[in-house]
């Protein structure tokens, strides 16, 4: 049987403004609505993966609400599987993201369903031996503890993109088979002591690098870059769909930068993104 890519991790929608310049604090902008997108680390991820081929299983969790049916039915449409179903009474996660004129951005998230997310969702798929799982998170940190611990006793591969960053147990870090951090992240991850076995770090448009495999990335003009949104999440979907298709760590790195570099030319975390 071949291998699935399981992504544990939040179902956003995207409330976009674009803004000549980030805000500073205290201050009030104008800016222009782009409007509800399709979001969130893992719906993101999943969707990267998918795009480059792999059977994905989504295990994640929107409200039961107009946007929550509107994300379901987008994954879904995709060919995304998604064994569980939208959570009562609680709203679909938002992200409030304010976008400048060079594609930076800054996000806050109200995280609704994904903060519901327990253990009995991982009950929604059969880990096999054959499979990645990607974790990230912006959902309940003992979940992902546990969906690593599952995955290892199933013989899986598990991945960490610790993003938003937070502190995970210690024996967790150490059996997934890589952490994946953004530079920042891995500032916080160097000083808090926790020691993963593998790391990848990922350098934006320079390229990432996987413990002594270096890829460089892929130059683009600044007129290119529309969104950076989602860059590393495309980055990380990407790069799991590369590995359970069975590429080595440099083939896999390459086929992840490619993915950012497209990612930050379209509006949105993800293609076609508006709900
Ligand atoms: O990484 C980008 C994502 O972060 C956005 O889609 C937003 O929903 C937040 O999860």
């Amino acid at each position: 049987m071949s291998g699935r890519v399981i992504i544990l991790g939040s179902l956003n929608v995207d409330v976009v403004t674009r803004v000549e310049r980030l805000p500073r604090a205290g201050e009030t902008l104008l800016g222009e609505p782009e409007g509800r997108l399709a979001g969130g680390k893992g719906g993101n991820q999943a969707m990267a993966a998918r795009r480059a081929g792999a059977s994905v299983v989504m295990l994640g969790l929107v409200g039961y609400d107009g946007d929550g049916a509107a994300y379901l039915a987008r994954l879904q449409d995709a060919g995304i599987e998604v064994p569980l179903p939208a959570a009562h009474d609680v709203p679909t996660g938002t992200a409030y993201i304010t976008l400048d004129e060079a594609g930076e951005n800054t996000i806050v998230v109200a995280p609704g369903a994904n903060a519901a997310l327990s253990d009995a969702g991982l009950d929604a798929v059969d880990l096999r031996a054959e499979d990645v799982l990607l974790a990230s998170l912006e959902v309940p940190l003992q979940v992902v503890e546990n969906a690593v611990r599952r995955a290892k006793d199933a013989g899986a591969r598990a991945f960490i993109n610790m993003a938003p960053y937070a502190a995970l147990s210690p024996d967790v870090i150490a059996m997934a088979d890589a952490v994946i951090v953004n530079e920042s992240e891995m500032r916080l991850l160097a000083e808090s002591g926790l020691m993963p076995t593998s790391l990848v770090v990922t350098f934006g448009s320079a390229g990432a690098r996987w413990d002594g495999a270096e890829v460089t990335g892929i130059p683009l003009d600044s007129g290119q870059v529309v969104d950076t949104a989602g860059a590393g999440d495309a980055f990380c979907g990407a790069l799991a769909a590369a590995l359970v298709d069975g590429e080595d760590q440099e083939s896999a790195l390459a086929a992840a930068n490619r993915a950012g570099a497209e990612a930050v030319q379209w509006s949105g975390a993800q293609p076609d993104a508006h709900l």
